[in-house]
C-alpha cells in the first residue's frame, strides 16, 4: 500500500522541500496552505488552498488516517518580523489557532503520528546574553523566558502536543529548528532571515560599495541548510524519540562574519555598515548532543557549502527583478 502524508504549510519554504522529498520516497502527499509555493510548483498530489485558522477547513483536510502528518504552518519570519513587536497579536493568535485546530482534527480522525516544528526561539533570553557562550540545551528551556511572542507561542504549542500525546496516546515528534536557510526561502519583503537578507544585499551591491547589517554584527547564530533540516525531520519523525530536540547546526558565526563569508562567495569587495535594527538575542547556537544520542544523527555539512548554493539561487532571483530606479 502506498504511504500517505499530510504536509501543513506545504506552500512555504520547508514545506515545499519536504513535499518534494516525500514524493521522491514514493508517498502520496496532500499539501495544505494559505498560498501556493512562490518559486516552483508544489510536488504534492493534492494541494488544498485554505486557512487552517478555520476549524471546518482544517477538519476537511484531515479526512483520513494519514501515515505521517507534518505541521509546519505558522505565522513566522526573521528578526524584521518577529522582534519589532508590531506583529505580536497576529503571531500569537494565528499560530496558536492553527495548532489548536489541527490537533483537534487529528484527534477526531484518529491520526496517530504528527511532527511539529518548534523553534530555537523558545530558549530563555537569560542564556543567550553572551554571543560567545549561548546555552541552548533542550533541558534549559525551563524556567521559560523566550525573548519574543513567537517563542512563547511555540512553547505553548510544544506543551499542547505533549498534552495530546499524554492524554490521547497521539505519537508526537517535536523539533526545535535553528534558523533554516536555502534556495526557495523568503529572500525579500520583510520576513526574510539573515542568510537570505545578506545574500540579497550582497547580490544587489556593486563591488567597492557597502551593505547594511543590523546591530553591531557581533551577535551570533548558527544556520542549517534545508536538505539537512528535511533529513533530520524525517529521521526524528520515524524514530522512537518524542523530543523536543534541536535540529540545527553547531557552526556558530557572528553576523558580520556571515556577511564576510557571503561576500567572499560573491567574489565582490564590500564594506559592512552596522546600523540599528531588530536584533533579538545576543548569541544562539544549536546543541546537538541529544539528537546524536537519541537518534544517532546530526547535520554535518559546512555553512559555506549551503551558502554557496543559496547565494547562487538568490543572485539569480535578484537578476530576474526589474532594475531599480533611483529615487
Ligand atoms: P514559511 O513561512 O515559509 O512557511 C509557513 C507556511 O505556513 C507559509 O507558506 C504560510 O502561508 C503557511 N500558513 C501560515 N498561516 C496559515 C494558515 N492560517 N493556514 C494555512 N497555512 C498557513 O516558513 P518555514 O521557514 O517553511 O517554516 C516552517 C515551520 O518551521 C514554521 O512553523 C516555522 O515557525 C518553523 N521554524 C522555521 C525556522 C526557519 O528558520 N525557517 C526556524 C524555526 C522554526
Ligand atoms: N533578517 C535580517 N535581515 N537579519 C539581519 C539583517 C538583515 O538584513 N542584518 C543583520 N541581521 C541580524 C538580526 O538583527 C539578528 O540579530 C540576526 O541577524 C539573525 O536574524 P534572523 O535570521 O532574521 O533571525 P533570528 O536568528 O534572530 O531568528 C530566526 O531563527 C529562529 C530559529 O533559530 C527566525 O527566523 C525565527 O523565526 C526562527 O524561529
Amino acid at each position: 500500500m502506498q504511504k500517505t502524508a499530510l504536509v501543513l504549510g506545504a506552500g512555504g519554504f520547508i514545506g515545499g522541500h519536504l513535499v518534494r522529498r516525500l514524493k521522491d520516497e514514493g508517498f502520496w502527499v496532500r499539501g495544505v496552505d494559505l498560498k501556493r509555493n512562490e518559486f516552483a510548483p508544489s510536488a504534492a498530489d493534492d494541494f488544498r488552498l485554505g486557512d487552517l485558522r478555520e476549524q471546518d477547513f482544517t477538519r476537511s483536510v484531515v479526512d483520513r488516517r494519514f501515515d505521517e502528518v507534518y505541521q509546519l504552518a505558522a505565522d513566522m519570519g526573521g528578526a524584521g518580523y518577529i522582534f519589532t513587536g508590531d506583529n505580536d497579536a497576529d503571531i500569537l493568535h494565528n499560530s496558536a489557532t492553527i495548532n489548536l485546530n489541527i490537533l483537534d482534527a487529528l484527534h477526531k480522525t484518529g491520526v496517530g503520528r504528527v511532527f511539529y516544528s518548534s523553534s530555537a526561539c523558545i530558549y530563555p533570553a537569560r542564556n543567550q546574553l553572551d554571543p560567545d557562550n549561548p546555552t541552548c540545551t533542550e533541558a534549559s528551556a525551563y524556567p521559560a523566558d523566550p525573548d519574543s511572542e513567537y517563542g512563547w507561542e511555540k512553547l505553548f504549542s510544544e506543551r499542547l502536543y505533549a498534552a495530546y500525546a499524554r492524554n490521547f496516546g497521539m505519537v508526537c515528534r517535536v523539533a526545535r529548528y535553528h534558523n533554516i536557510f536555502g534556495p526557495e526561502g523568503t529572500w525579500q519583503g520583510g520576513k526574510e532571515k539573515a542568510p537570505a537578507a545578506l545574500c540579497r544585499k550582497i547580490a544587489e551591491a556593486e563591488t567597492g560599495g557597502s551593505i547594511e547589517v543590523w546591530g553591531d554584527g557581533v551577535q551570533t547564530r548558527s544556520f542549517l541548510y534545508i536538505d539537512e533540516c528535511v533529513e533530520g525531520t524525517l529521521r526524528l519523525m520515524r524514530s522512537d524519540f518524542a523530543g523536543p530536540v534541536n535540529i540545527g547546526s553547531e557552526e556558530m558565526i557572528s553576523i558580520n562574519d556571515l556577511a564576510r563569508l557571503i561576500t567572499d562567495i560573491s567574489g565582490k569587495t564590500l564594506r559592512i555598515e552596522n546600523i540599528p535594527g531588530p536584533v533579538g538575542v545576543r548569541g544562539r547556537n544549536s546543541e546537538n548532543s541529544l539528537i546524536r544520542d537519541s537518534i544517532g544523527w546530526a547535520p554535518s555539512q559546512s555553512l559555506r557549502t549551503g551558502l554557496e548554493r543559496t547565494y547562487a539561487w538568490i543572485d539569480g532571483q535578484v537578476a530576474q527583478q526589474p532594475a531599480r530606479t533611483a529615487a
